[in-house]
């Protein structure tokens, strides 16, 4: 992958982030959704790229982005793997929470780990610890090793947790050592991200979440020369099945960030809704303006973007 396809990802995630802004806190999720796939719909038009959604929308009939499907011109020679949410957390979108963003990733062919849809056990970190910290640690053993690299008081830590009932024994865990906590409803692709940025104050992200959101996540730490691992965890009834038919079936593995996101890699996202990475969308006189994030793990180099969008000369919505 030579070519920096992050800045045309970003575009797409631009999109996708205008047009599900829209609809922020109208408490519908599917519109928003189906809005937000209608604005990538519009950016991929002309896409000079081979490439083919390795993580998608399952849910979404006819969806562009469905788990599967290729995308742009054949013709073309950069052959990538796509990893895509037009939203990821539909939920805050729908109720003008935090933490809403789209996101798009770019592999090597072959480079990320088709990951069904099920859950994760994750750990994430900034650069200061990569290769420190590990799920086979504990967490109090994980924490004093990330305040030492970080030279922070334990106390003075951040971690990230999704705020969901099987999370519990995270947040009790890191509570006993004594750091801080910050509990999200939604968006631990954000959460992950977060943790390489010093402005965002998280250090660490903790807990299960969503597969494909770690893929996602691991994506933007390899970018950002941070660290993940995660192991998949059976939560549902077919959870098992699902992971067997990709070959994804030792519970017991702890994926590493490479191995989830192999060879060069690139990153964009946008916020819709404010939120620990990015502002979201703000609708303006004229148009509106947009936040981004776009990274590509060669050079390391990472653009937060601000866009202007005048709806006069480039009406998004017709
Ligand atoms: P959406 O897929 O509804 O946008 O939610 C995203 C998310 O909050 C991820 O950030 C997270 O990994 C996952 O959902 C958690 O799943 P669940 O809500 O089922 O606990």
């Amino acid at each position: 992958m030579d070519r920096n396809l992050s800045i045309e990802a970003m575009r797409v995630t631009e999109a996708a982030a205008l047009y599900a802004a829209r609809l922020v806190g109208r408490g519908d999720e599917e519109n928003s959704h189906l809005a937000a796939v209608r604005g990538i719909e519009r950016a991929l038009i002309g896409f000079a790229i081979d490439g083919r959604i390795v993580i998608g929308e399952d849910d979404v009939d006819g969806s562009p982005v469905h788990t599967g499907c290729t995308l742009g011109d054949a013709e073309r020679p950069e052959a990538v793997d796509i990893a895509i949410k037009p939203i990821e957390g539909s939920t805050p979108c729908a109720t003008g929470g935090p933490n809403a963003i789209s996101v798009v990733a770019f592999a090597e062919k072959g480079g990320l780990l088709p990951a069904p849809k099920v859950y994760m056990e994750k750990l994430a970190v900034g650069p200061e610890a990569a290769g420190v910290c590990s799920l086979q640690l504990s967490v109090e053993e994980n924490l004093r090793r990330l305040a030492d690299a970080k030279a922070k008081y334990v106390e003075d830590l951040t971690v990230v947790v999704l705020d969901r009932p099987r999370n519990e024994r995270y947040i009790d865990a890191v509570r006993k050592v004594g750091a801080r906590i910050q509990l999200i409803g939604d968006g631990d692709v954000s959460g992950a991200v977060a943790t390489a940025f010093d402005h965002t104050g998280v250090d660490m992200l903790l807990g299960i979440g969503g597969a494909r959101e770690g893929v996602l996540a691991a994506v933007g730490l390899k970018c950002l020369r941070g660290d993940f691992q995660g192991r998949f965890v059976i939560q549902g009834g077919d959870d098992q099945v699902k992971l067997a038919e990709v070959n994804l079936a030792d519970t017991q593995r702890i994926w590493q960030r490479d191995e989830l996101a192999r060879g060069q890699v690139m990153f964009a996202a946008t916020g819709i809704t404010d939120g620990q990475l990015l502002r979201g969308v703000r609708f303006e006189s004229g148009g509106a303006r947009t936040f981004s994030l776009a990274m590509r793990s060669k050079s390391g180099t990472v653009r937060f973007i601000e866009t202007t969008h005048r709806f006069d000369l480039q009406p998004v919505y017709e």
